[in-house]
């Protein structure tokens, strides 16, 4: 029998589509298995300021369809400190809360681990960030529905692309990896996807477009990450440009369009398993863990375990984007 009785959920860092679906399974799982749910705001901003509410059953109404996150998010400084954790143990403290269900990427999970570790509260990390970039699970919450931005965007540009044979530069989010690239530039036929786990130079880069023009494409899309290693889109256009001169080139930056819009049908489902699974597993007495999905399934994986290992990119997608770029 568990011995939670209140259950506090927050979403932090960069928001992510499908956020919301997580938030709502938090809670409508809560209120099913007759525990209280406080929605903390804006973070752990919000929870070392008390800033915190209870929710019921009737508070997540209508959010599982909607983009960014109805509890608001921050990055925290003050919490990486341990001044900032101890109000806020203070403030879960004096609220009776007994466990932490943190929605969030990296930084996220720092915080709830180290919370975890100094205070005697139970947490569950949820993983949701557009970038992918969280190991033990295949998908975090929100890369599915910013891939598919990005598609719909470079589908549109292609259409200007080919009608003036111009070739684009397409950078897109991903911090320092090269999943939302990797993943996008599959399903919208870039001829080159370049990212930081994989070095391409502007040398090879323009053999590649050459080879491109001599086998009668008329224009292409390069798909940029933003942390790729030898520049972004402005950089990387730039460079080719003073050496290649076939096609008119131009640039677009992505940008913050890539975090905004509803949440695919994949993500509210992840969402929804992912933000059950949490309030489960919490009430079942676990803590330190994080609710993943691989291979179909929903899975836990121990949150130090998730911070030691770097996610890898899929090594068959990135031979499957060459094979298919001739
Ligand atoms: O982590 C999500 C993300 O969108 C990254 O892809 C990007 O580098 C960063 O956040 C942008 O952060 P901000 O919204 O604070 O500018």
């Amino acid at each position: 029998m568990s011995e939670i009785k209140r259950i506090g959920v927050l979403t932090s860092g960069g928001d992510a589509p499908g956020m919301n679906a997580a938030v709502r399974a938090v809670v409508r799982s809560c209120v099913y298995y007759n525990t209280d749910v406080y929605g903390i705001y804006e973070g752990y901003k919000g929870l070392i300021d008390g800033n915190l509410r209870q929710m019921s059953v009737r508070s997540v109404n209508n959010i599982l369809g909607s983009g960014g996150t109805i509890l608001r998010s921050s990055r925290s400084p003050e919490f990486r400190t341990e001044e900032g954790r101890r109000r806020a143990w203070e403030v879960l403290k004096k609220n009776k809360i007994d466990a932490l269900v943190a929605i969030g990427g990296d930084g996220t999970f720092s915080g709830a681990l180290q919370l975890g570790k100094e205070y005697d509260i139970q947490v569950v990390g949820i993983p949701a960030t557009i970038d992918n970039d969280i190991a033990g699970t295949d998908y975090s919450i929100g890369y599915d529905s910013a891939s598919n931005v990005v598609v719909s965007c470079v589908d549109k540009i292609r259409d200007t692309a080919l009608s003036h044979n111009r070739l684009f530069f397409v950078e897109v989010m991903g911090r320092d990896t090269g999943f939302i690239a990797l993943r996008s530039g599959i399903a919208s036929g870039a001829i080159c996807i370049m990212v930081p786990e994989r070095n391409i130079s502007i040398e090879e880069l323009i053999a590649i477009l050459r080879k491109g023009y001599r086998n009668r494409k008329t224009s292409s899309i390069v798909l940029v990450a933003e942390g790729n290693e030898n520049g972004g889109a402005v950089e990387l256009a730039k460079a080719v440009n003073e050496k290649y001169k076939d096609y008119e080139t131009k640039v677009t930056i992505l940008g913050h369009l890539q975090r905004g819009g509803d949440p695919s049908c994949f993500d509210r489902v992840i969402a929804s398993e992912m933000g059950v699974a949490g309030v489960e597993g919490l009430l079942n007495g676990n803590t330190g863990f994080m609710t993943g999905y691989h291979c179909g399934k929903i899975v836990e994986t121990p949150l130090n375990t998730v911070k030691l290992e770097k996610k890898q990119l899929n090594e068959n997608l990135v031979k499957i984007a060459q094979i298919l770029s001739i």
